[in-house]
Order: C-alpha cells, then structure tokens, then sequence
C-alpha cells in the first residue's frame, strides 16, 4: 500500500461517528500496515472523562477502515492494544494478502458514505425483526451482546434514566460549556456538531417516547424558527424506533474498542437496509444512571452504546458533518531500504 492508497483508506475511516464529532483518533502508516491512535488532545473531560465514549468512537473507525480496505481487495488483521507502552495506541490493522471484494463488501463500503446520525423523528414504520436479528449476530462478532429493549417496563426503566441524565447534563455548566465549544454554525466547520444536524424543536415536544441528545437547549430561541405552526395540522405520528443497548462483558478499552468495532459494522448494515439510527447516550455518560440502567434492565454486563435504529423521514436532507482532512490525521512512513 503506498500513501495515496493509505489516503483512501484513512478517508472512508474517518467518516465513522464519533461522539461530539470529536475524532479522536490519528494514523500512522507504512507500506503494510495501519496504526490507529486515540488522540488525546481532542478529549471530552466533562462527559467522558474515563474515554469511553472517544474509544469507542476508535472502535467504529477501525471497522469503517477494514471494510474499506476490503472493498479496496485487500485482506486486513486487527489486532487491538498490542502496545504496552502506550495505551492510547489502540489498534493496528495489518495487510496480510490481496481479496476480490465481494458484493458485501461493496455495500458495505458504499455505506459509509451513506451514513448520517438521523436524529429527526422517524417515520411510523416497524423495524424488521430480521434486520435486529442479524444486527445481533453481527456484534456477536465482536464480544458484544445487542439487547433491543422491548419488554414495557424495559422501556420505561431506558426513558426514565435518559431524562433523568438529560436533567442532569442541563444543569451542569460545565457540560454545557463543553457541548457548546463542540457545536458549529459554519457549514464547511471540520469537527463538532453542525446546529442544522440536530433538529430545532424542543426533543420533549417530539413524537417519540425516545429523548434525543438537546445539544441546542441553552439556545433555543436562537434556533427555533423553522416549526411551520399550522395549528390545525394534524398531529405528527409517533415513531417507531427499535430501541438496542450494546454491551460487554469487561468494562475496559479493549471491551470499549469492541463494541465500538460492533457499533460500526451495525451502522453499516442498518445503512444497507435503508434504514438509520442516532445514539442516545445520555445515561450512559454518568456513572450513576449507567449503572442503574445495569440494575433496573438486569443486565449481565456493561452497557455500552444505546441507539435508536428506524426508517428515516423522506425529507431527511440532514447536514454533513464535517471532517479534518486525511493530511491532518495521517503520517506516512515508507518502507525503510
Ligand atoms: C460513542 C458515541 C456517542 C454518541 N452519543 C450521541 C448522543 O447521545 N446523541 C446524539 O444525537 N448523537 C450521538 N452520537 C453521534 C455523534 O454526534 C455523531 O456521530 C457525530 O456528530 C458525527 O456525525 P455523523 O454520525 O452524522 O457522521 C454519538 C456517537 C458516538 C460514536
């Protein structure tokens, strides 16, 4: 692989979500392998002060990588925190031989830049139970169990704990301040959250039982122009989202970088269905909702990631978010003679 390969590869990656739209993440490259590094000056020390959330985010870009590498006919290894001496060195994907991508890995591949966090209410169409079955064996893969919260009181525990941390983060100044250094209103921004990404209404006045992130709420009179207010209209249809909690059995990085790999292959095959999904995170920031939602939902296990997978409204035209270019996060090294 020679550096404008690298640069293919590096920028498909890089379209992997990351919380905040922080990127986390730097590569090193040589001729036959990738180094995936969490770049620790774009931490997130208010809401994710363990680095969960950015490793997980490595998770999902390493995966975004691999399949992009597959696609490109080339065979990947992953190995995951083989450095002892440095632990922010989290994985490193070596090339072991050449491949005809198959029909799925085109798809795969094609995915990735299909996908968008859709955080606007979805349409009222149920998920096919096929599709979360699959979506189970997939984070299989990865050491991590994909539970869809069905059971009602299963439901109500989730919703209960996303408000009550929602409560919480609003109240807190110092969470505020951190969201706001991460939102952006310059449309060609290279990081954080683009304000037309999350949609301008109240997430309370949706029609949805699923509270969305409010990454707007300090500002809202700022933002809220856009509800057309017909007060005759009809009122919108309640979504109908299936509801999954990701999770391991271990609660370190290694654990972390899995169930992000298994976040990354779940968005793409949620993509390929035609469908999409947005994270909701909120109580798994804290660790006192995180492990309430542990006890109340009897899990055995760490919950991880907790996203919301359904059929996105006709009309989604949700903003890009933006990237840091390919030269910003990757040194080549060649061969050495
Ligand atoms: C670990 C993690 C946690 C996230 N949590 C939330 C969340 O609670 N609410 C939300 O709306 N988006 C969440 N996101 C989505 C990011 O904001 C999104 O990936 C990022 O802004 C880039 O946008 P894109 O996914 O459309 O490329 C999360 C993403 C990751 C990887």
């Amino acid at each position: 692989m020679d550096e404008q390969d690298w640069a293919q590869v590096v920028a498909a990656a890089t379209r992997a979500p990351s919380i905040h739209n922080t990127q986390p993440w730097r590569f090193v490259a040589t001729p036959d392998r990738l180094e995936v590094y969490l770049d620790t000056e774009r931490a997130l020390p208010v809401l994710d002060p363990t680095r969960r959330q950015q490793v997980i985010s490595c998770g999902s870009l390493v995966e975004f990588a691999v399949v992009a590498l597959s696609a490109a006919g080339r065979d990947g290894d992953v190995d995951l925190l083989t450095d002892d001496a440095d632990p922010d060195h989290l994985a490193t994907i070596e090339v072991t031989g050449t491949r005809e991508p198959t029909e799925e890995d085109r798809r795969l591949a094609a995915a990735i830049a299909q996908r968008h966090t859709v955080r606007a209410a979805f349409q009222p169409r149920a998920v096919p139970v096929d599709l979360v079955d699959r979506l189970q064996a997939e984070a299989g893969l990865f050491d991590t169990w994909l539970k869809p919260i069905t059971r009602s009181e299963e439901e109500v525990a989730t919703v209960f704990l996303i408000s009550r941390a929602e409560e919480m983060e609003q109240s807190d100044p110092a969470y505020v301040a951190e969201l706001e250094r991460w939102m952006r209103t310059d449309a060609a921004a290279v990081d954080g959250v683009p304000v037309e990404a999350v949609p301008a209404g109240d997430p309370h006045a949706r029609p949805s039982n699923w509270l969305i992130r409010d990454f707007v709420a300090g500002s809202r009179e700022q933002h809220a122009f856009l509800s057309s207010g017909d007060p005759d209209a009809p009122p919108p249809a309640v979504e109908r989202p299936v509801v999954v909690l990701l999770g391991t059995e271990g609660d370190d990085r290694y654990a972390w970088l899995q169930s992000g790999r298994a976040l990354g292959r779940v968005l793409l095959q949620v993509t390929v269905a035609g469908l999409a999904a947005s994270p909701l995170t909120q109580a798994l920031d804290w660790p006192a909702t995180r492990s309430r939602m542990q006890s109340r939902l009897s899990l055995v296990g760490h919950p991880q990631m907790l996203l919301r997978i359904g059929y996105p409204p006709e009309a989604a035209g949700s903003a890009v978010s933006g990237r840091r270019t390919v030269a910003d996060v990757l040194r080549f090294v060649p061969a050495s003679s």
